[in-house]
Order: structure tokens, then C-alpha cells, then sequence
């Protein structure tokens, strides 16, 4: 940690997640002490839609896993974190503001 995954599809980059130690500098109260953290996923806007976000996602949370890290956490917005993240069993535990934005700091317990 930290490492990134990078989505490569014919040899072109469409994608990227990262594993990091903690994802907020000056993190609001209540995520001092939460590690690791998703951090960085996106897709370019032609290859959205085509499952690659998920898998991203999936081998960031394998990382942690094997790591042997129990959770892994994450910050976004509030429609990505009921769209994107809550389908892939990602749980609410705070909503915040962080750097003017309101924010929704997610979980994810990793089966062992
Ligand atoms: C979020 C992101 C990585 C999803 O990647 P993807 O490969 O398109 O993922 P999926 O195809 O599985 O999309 C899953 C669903 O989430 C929805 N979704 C994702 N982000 C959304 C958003 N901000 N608003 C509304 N819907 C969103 C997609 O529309 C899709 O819905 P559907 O299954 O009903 O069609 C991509 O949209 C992206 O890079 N967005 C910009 C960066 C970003 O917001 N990153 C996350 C910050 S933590």
C-alpha cells in the first residue's frame, strides 16, 4: 500500500483504483482512525456502463482483503454512493462535508 489497478482493455487505459491508507487528509471526525480506503476509481466516459467500475472496485477490495484488513472505506457523493457503491454491498456510515462538498463515508466488511 498504496497500490493502483489500471483497467486495460486492447491495450489502452480505461480505468483506474487505488488502495491507500487513508483517503482525507484533515479527515472529519469519526474517519481518523478507519484504514484502508478505496480511493480514485474512474472509467473513462466511453467505456462506462460496461463493468469495469465493479472490477475495480472487486480487486481493490481483494487487495485489502488479503492484506487481512476486516473493512475497507471510502468518500463520495451521495447519488454514486446509492448507484454505484450500495449495489456492491457498500454501507453508509456518515455523511459529512468535506472540502464544501457533502459527502457519504462507506464501508465494507471483507468476508474472510
Ligand atoms: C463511478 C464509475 C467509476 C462507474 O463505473 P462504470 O464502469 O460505469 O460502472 P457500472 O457500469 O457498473 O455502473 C453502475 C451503475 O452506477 C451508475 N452510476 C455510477 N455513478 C453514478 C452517478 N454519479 N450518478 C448516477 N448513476 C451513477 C451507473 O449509471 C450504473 O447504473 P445502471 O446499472 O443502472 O446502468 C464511473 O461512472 C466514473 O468514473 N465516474 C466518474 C468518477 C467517479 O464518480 N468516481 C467515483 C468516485 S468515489
Amino acid at each position: 500500500m498504496p497500490c493502483s489497478y489500471v483497467a486495460v482493455v486492447d491495450g489502452e487505459v480505461y480505468g483506474s483504483a487505488s488502495l491507500v491508507d487513508h483517503d482525507m487528509p484533515g479527515p472529519p471526525e469519526g474517519t481518523e482512525t478507519l484504514r484502508p480506503w478505496l480511493s480514485g476509481v474512474y472509467v473513462t466516459p466511453e467505456r462506462r456502463k460496461t463493468g469495469l467500475g465493479p472490477a475495480l472496485v472487486r480487486a481493490v477490495e481483494e487487495a485489502a482483503r488479503v492484506l487481512g484488513h476486516p473493512c475497507l472505506y471510502l468518500y463520495t457523493g451521495p447519488v454514486t454512493a446509492v448507484k454505484f457503491y450500495a449495489p456492491m454491498g457498500w454501507a453508509e456510515i456518515l455523511t459529512t462535508q468535506y472540502e464544501g462538498s457533502n459527502v457519504v463515508v462507506m464501508q465494507k466488511e471483507l468476508r474472510f
